[in-house]
């Protein structure tokens, strides 16, 4: 591993991304070791006029309170120092850099070796200026060695064209292999555990394919609504906010070939091919949805149409997936909270048991909450008589891995970016292709062409998206 000093500045420090994310996970880095006390120092960067101590107890509350924290908490705010600033004000980036460049003496770095990490936990529309600033006045300027990363968070963009204008302003300023852009679906351990499934397991291997599986849903609900980001969300949707990113990029990794390696730059090769093979997305095949009470939040205009539900079918034309669909569906202020894959399988032909009104094969990876894979599959019921009942082979991470922590997606990411490795995170031509599918239609969504059904919160949606499912070919299974 490199060795000298890293500098990690968090930029929007007393934002609610830094607050909530990116300072939790470098404490938990911190308290398992991977950020050391005589190398690492951490520097928040905001507008606010506060002190250092002042930070500190603003973050205090947002670190963990269990047993033995306290005294790792203590110790880890002391590594945080505060500079102010504005962000497209030179001197407040040269006060930044002479902070850090004053932490690189005092550590006595390894022969002036210096690791910058910016993580901009700000809105995108700075991050060009932002950029530019870290470029002109903070970025690593040692010839002994080191690096500068970037590391930015959607939505980057709103659509195809801004998306590219955003990558280009950012893109004449650092390199690609300095700039990580994190979906944080993809720091989830059940996500990272997709290629492995796949390509580790012979049973897998020859089913995975357009001849055995009927349809695949993606699926992401969330039993509140926008809470306080009306405003926010209003603007974006969500598509732009769920569907074209987190959906997505779950959809890539399901869908990929297998990788020539475990390059990041060969499997990001694989999600590439598979973004461009997505067809046109057909008006029949969505569904979009507002939940009842949205617009109640003053900061969403009464004449709203933006949707908090959509479902959706993709299509990949290609060998592998031909004629299978892939559904896509994300909805806010629905009767649970749950992320999860299903992968059904089609019927067994020439059927002996008749058992296909009970449900066909199904294989489950539910990401969130309480990690779990499972397999729904027909045994026979058990008892003197000769029937059947789907039942499930079951793998619940709480129960297998009892005692282990799954790690937070923001903490496997930042400790990724440390690294230098960009497995987890999208490339500038992944992102392109992104939106080049969902492009279309946000911008007939947009001039109201598409209307958001309305649904009651805490309800499935609207009942129209249970009817594209069905239309999909989804059998809905009947357990034990
Ligand atoms: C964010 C979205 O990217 O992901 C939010 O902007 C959403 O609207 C959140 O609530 C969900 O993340 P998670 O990890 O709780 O599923």
């Amino acid at each position: 591993p490199e060795t000298g000093c890293l500098s990690i500045v968090v930029l929007g420090a007393s934002g609610d991304l830094a607050k909530k994310k990116t300072f939790p996970a470098l404490y938990n880095l911190y308290r398992q070791g991977f950020l050391r006390k005589n190398e690492v120092h951490i520097f928040g960067y905001a507008r606010t006029n506060i002190t250092d101590d002042e930070l500190r107890d603003r973050l205090r509350g947002y670190l963990p309170q269990g047993t033995g924290d306290a005294e790792y908490v203590s110790s880890f705010l002391q590594l945080i120092k505060y500079v102010s600033g504005s962000y497209d004000d030179p001197e407040g980036f040269q006060a930044l850099d002479n902070a850090i460049s004053e932490h690189e003496i005092s550590k006595n770095s390894t022969e002036g070796s210096s690791r910058r990490l910016f993580y901009l936990a700000l809105p995108p529309s700075v991050y060009p200026q932002v950029c530019k600033m870290i470029k002109n006045y903070s970025m690593n300027r040692s010839d002994l060695g080191g690096w500068t990363r970037i590391v930015v968070e959607k939505p980057f963009g709103r659509d195809l064209a801004s998306a590219e204008e955003l990558s280009s302003q950012i893109g004449e300023l650092f390199e690609e292999p300095q700039i990580y852009r994190i979906d944080h679906y993809l720091g989830k351990e059940l996500v990272q555990n997709l290629l492995v499934l796949r390509f580790a397991n012979r049973f897998f291997l020859p089913l995975w394919n357009r001849d055995n599986i009927a349809n695949i849903q993606i699926v992401f609900r969330e039993d509140f609504g926008t809470e306080g980001r009306g405003g926010y969300f209003d603007q974006y949707g969500i598509i732009r906010d769920i569907i074209q990113n987190h959906l997505l990029q779950v959809l890539c990794l399901v869908a990929m070939e297998k990788p020539v390696s475990l390059k990041p730059e060969h499997i990001r090769d694989e999600k590439v091919k598979v973004l461009q093979s997505v067809v046109p997305i057909q008006d029949e095949e969505v569904v979009l949805g507002q939940y009842d009470g949205y617009k109640d939040d003053p900061t969403v205009p009464d004449i709203s149409n933006t949707p908090t539900f959509a479902t959706m079918i993709l299509r990949i034309h290609n060998e592998r997936w031909e004629g299978v669909p892939f559904i896509l569906k994300a909805g806010k202020a629905l009767n649970s909270r749950k992320a999860e894959i299903r992968v059904q399988f089609k019927s067994v032909p020439g059927d002996i048991f008749k058992c296909e009104k009970q449900g066909r094969n199904e294989f489950v990876i539910r990401l969130q909450p309480s990690e779990a894979m499972y397999m729904k599959l027909t045994v026979k019921k058990p008892g003197l008589e000769m029937s059947t009942v789907q039942s499930e082979l079951d793998l619940s991470y709480r129960q297998r891995y009892q005692g282990l922590v799954i790690p937070e997606a923001y903490e496997r990411l930042i400790l990724d970016t440390i690294k230098g490795d960009q497995q987890h995170f999208v490339r500038r031509d992944e992102l392109r292709a992104a939106w080049e599918i969902f492009t279309p239609i946000l911008h007939r969504i947009d001039k109201g062409e598409y209307k958001s059904l309305p649904y009651k919160p805490g309800s499935r949606g609207p009942a129209e998206a249970d009817e594209l499912l069905e239309r999909a070919g989804y059998v809905q299974t009947h357990g034990y």
